[in-house]
């Protein structure tokens, strides 16, 4: 039996195939290589010393994607594939719902098509209201404020309706907060292209000496020190939950959402300042205005993934920081300076 992973060479998708290869499981990864690099999946294999399949094809093509449904007996999805820049979605909205919508649709039919109803889905903490009180737990209203969260809000409800239709559906929702570091080899890791949105890699870039300074979003928020609040949670404790929630779906029937992070709240600087501890450099940075659209605090009620997933993150801020720059000082330029690439099988 085999663990379908749509988007696994990006950058979850990867660290998440490390943890399912060590744990035992086959898998088979899709992805188009839209915003990642084929380097990722031969690094994984590296890592585990385990080989596996992945196949570069665009989800939204049904004829290919029913193509791997026909070769391989899969048991159960885990679903990365999406577009996730939210800035992109706002002037580039049609892309974002085509993309994400479409290829969940075609992804879905197809596991329908071959009895596969086990799944797992990538959604975000980005799909609750902002006027929601901290903690957010699961039970939080909802309301994406962004085309890139209501694609996450939509498939939430598409999920729903498919398992209201057919009650033998098993889906967990997983809502992360904010992935952040990287795997402890420093050989996968988070990869942007161009200019990063996140605040992480845009630190990691500064560290490196790639980008001048960082840019503050605010710093009058009503928060300990006036910038923003967020839960990060380290990549390979995000990874471990995609395992854990595997088990789940595989165990059970139903449509549940859990929240991945680590119920704890970091300001801007003191993100800073933990990077600037842990790579020795110093972080040059700049007050400037806040981000349209940014909330002043967002952090996770964790205890349902606990109770029901039997998870939860072991990795603090130091292990998060020290992680990510390994990888940014062992790989200055992502995996795009490599040329020795996985072969990847196309149909
Ligand atoms: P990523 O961009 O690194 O990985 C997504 C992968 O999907 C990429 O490898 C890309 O090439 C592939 N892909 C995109 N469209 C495809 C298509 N039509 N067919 C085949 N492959 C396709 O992103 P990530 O950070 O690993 O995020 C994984 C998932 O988690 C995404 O759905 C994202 O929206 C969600 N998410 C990410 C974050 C975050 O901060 N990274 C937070 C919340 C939710
Ligand atoms: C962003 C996305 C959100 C997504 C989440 C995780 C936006 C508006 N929201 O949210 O949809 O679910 O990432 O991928 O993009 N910051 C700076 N300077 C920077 C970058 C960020 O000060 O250059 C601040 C932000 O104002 C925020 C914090 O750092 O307070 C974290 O920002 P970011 O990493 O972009 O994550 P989110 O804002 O949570």
């Amino acid at each position: 039996m085999t663990i379908l992973i749509t988007g696994g060479a990006g950058y979850i998708g990867s660290h998440t195939c490390v943890e399912l290869l060590k744990a035992g499981f086959d898998i088979v990864v899709l992805d188009n290589f839209s915003n990642s690099h084929p380097e990722s999946l031969r690094r994984v294999k590296e890592i585990t010393g385990r080989d596996f399949n992945a196949y570069d094809l665009d989800l939204r093509n049904k004829c290919h994607v029913e193509k791997v449904f026909e070769k391989y007996n899969i048991k159960s999805v885990i679903h990365f594939a999406g577009h996730k820049a939210v800035g992109e979605s706002v002037s580039n909205p049609l892309m974002y719902y085509r993309n994400n919508l479409m290829s969940t649709i075609v992804l879905c039919e197809t596991m329908k098509k071959y009895g596969v109803r086990n799944l797992v889905f990538s959604s975000s903490a980005t799909v609750y209201s902002q006027k929601a009180d901290m903690p957010l737990g699961e039970d939080t209203g909802l309301g994406a404020v962004n085309p890139y969260g209501r694609t996450k809000y939509m498939i939430e409800e598409i999920l729903f309706d498919i398992y209201n239709s057919d009650p033998y559906w098993s889906i967990a929702l997983l809502r992360y907060f904010n992935p952040i570091g990287a795997h402890e080899s420093g050989r996968i890791g988070e990869d942007p292209n161009g200019l990063p949105n996140n605040l992480m890699p845009f630190i990691s870039q500064v560290a490196i000496g790639k980008l001048p300074e960082l840019q503050v979003y605010g710093n009058d928020y009503p928060t300990k020190d006036g910038t923003g609040v967020r839960d990060y949670v380290h990549v390979v404790d995000l990874a471990i939950g995609h395992v854990k929630a595997l088990l789940k779906v595989q165990s059970s029937k139903g449509v549940e959402a859990y929240n991945l992070g680590t119920g704890n709240g970091y300001s801007v600087l003191e993100m800073v300042e933990a990077f600037e501890k842990a790579s020795g450099k110093k972080i040059p940075y700049k007050i400037s205005g806040r981000r349209p659209g940014d909330s002043p605090v967002c952090y996770a009620n964790v205890s349902k993934a606990k109770k029901e997933l039997n998870w939860e993150a072991k990795r603090g801020l130091e292990e998060m920081c020290r992680d990510t720059w390994r990888w940014q000082k062992n790989n200055p330029n992502g995996y795009k300076k490599v040329l020795n690439a996985e072969s990847i099988k196309v149909f």
